[in-house]
């Protein structure tokens, strides 16, 4: 296809980046919704100039990125200004070049709340058990606390990995209580939401021990991983008449604000995007 002067350009910026689904997803939505645009992707390795990187990619005409590992902190340091989940988690995961500036924002967080609101709104009223202190949890934990959960509990094998995380939410009404790892069980008692964010229940790694009697009625269970899509645990949450949320919800939730950011569209989440990404993951 050849290049128009003003077609647009979007992409991910990470280290390594070939296994990134981004380029699928955006690039689906760039056809279906008829743009001049293209979405790469950018793999930039850890020790390059980042800023410098910015400016060549804006000069080019992009007018944003999303990034990932390694680099969020990176772009967090490298934006003129942030929006505030970003600030806030010291994290950026889409840029956006405007008018000469560089604007860092996160959409991760949103996003997971996005896919469980698609599962269901019957979450945010009772406490919420996160398991896991990993980077994604961040996004997740703050994300919780502004959508109005108030009773917050997050265990982690590390309990000194988890313990800094609640500084997150000091400017919220609600209250995070770490738990250690061997009481995650008891601490799930009537909760209404269960997030593994940690790697356990993976393709070929170890799995997730978590017993899901102490739910509330209806309790959502989410997993963030996506390979497996159908994790043992989401397995045993439909089994014991749970919502299930899988991790292509996050994936397509915090794609589709970043969509929005740059192309002031708001991308169709629907069920042939979803089709498209799980055949993808069969082949991979
Ligand atoms: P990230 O890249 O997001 O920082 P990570 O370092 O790979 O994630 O760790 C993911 C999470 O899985 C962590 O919370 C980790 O717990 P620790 O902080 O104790 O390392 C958790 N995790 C990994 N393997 C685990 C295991 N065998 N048992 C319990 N938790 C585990």
């Amino acid at each position: 296809m050849s290049e128009t002067p003003d077609r647009q350009r979007a992409g991910i910026i990470g280290w390594p980046v070939s296994h990134s689904r981004s380029p699928l997803i955006h690039n689906g939505w760039i056809d279906q919704l008829g743009l001049n645009a293209h979405y790469d992707s950018c793999p930039v390795s850890p020790d390059a100039d980042f800023r410098g990187v910015l400016e060549v990619m804006a000069r080019a005409g992009f007018v944003g990125a999303n990034v990932t590992i390694p680099h969020k902190e990176n772009a967090y340091r490298a934006a003129d200004r942030l929006h505030p989940a970003a600030e806030k988690l010291g994290a950026v995961n889409t840029l956006h070049f405007q008018d000469g500036e560089i604007i860092g924002s996160n959409t991760d967080g949103a996003g997971f709340v996005a896919a469980l609101d698609e599962a269901t709104q019957d979450w945010r009223d009772k406490p919420a058990l996160i398991l896991g202190a990993g980077g994604a949890t961040r996004a997740i934990l703050a994300a919780l606390a502004e959508a109005g959960v108030k009773d917050i509990r997050l265990s982690n094998r590390t309990r000194a990995r988890a313990e800094p995380l609640v500084d997150l939410i000091a400017d919220s009404d609600a209250t995070c209580r770490i738990i250690d790892w061997q009481a995650r069980e008891d601490a799930a008692e009537h909760c209404g939401l269960l997030v593994n964010t940690t790697s356990l229940g993976m393709q070929g790694g170890a799995a997730l021990e978590m017993s899901l009697d102490g739910l509330a009625d209806g309790a959502v269970v989410n997993d963030i991983v996506y390979a497996p899509l159908e994790t043992d645990l989401l397995k045993a949450a439909r089994a014991a008449g749970l919502v299930a949320v899988d991790g292509l919800g996050m994936l397509i939730n915090q794609a589709a604000l970043s969509f929005e950011t740059w192309f002031g569209v708001r991308p169709p989440v629907d069920q042939a995007l979803r089709d498209r990404l799980v055949a993808d993951l069969g082949e991979h």
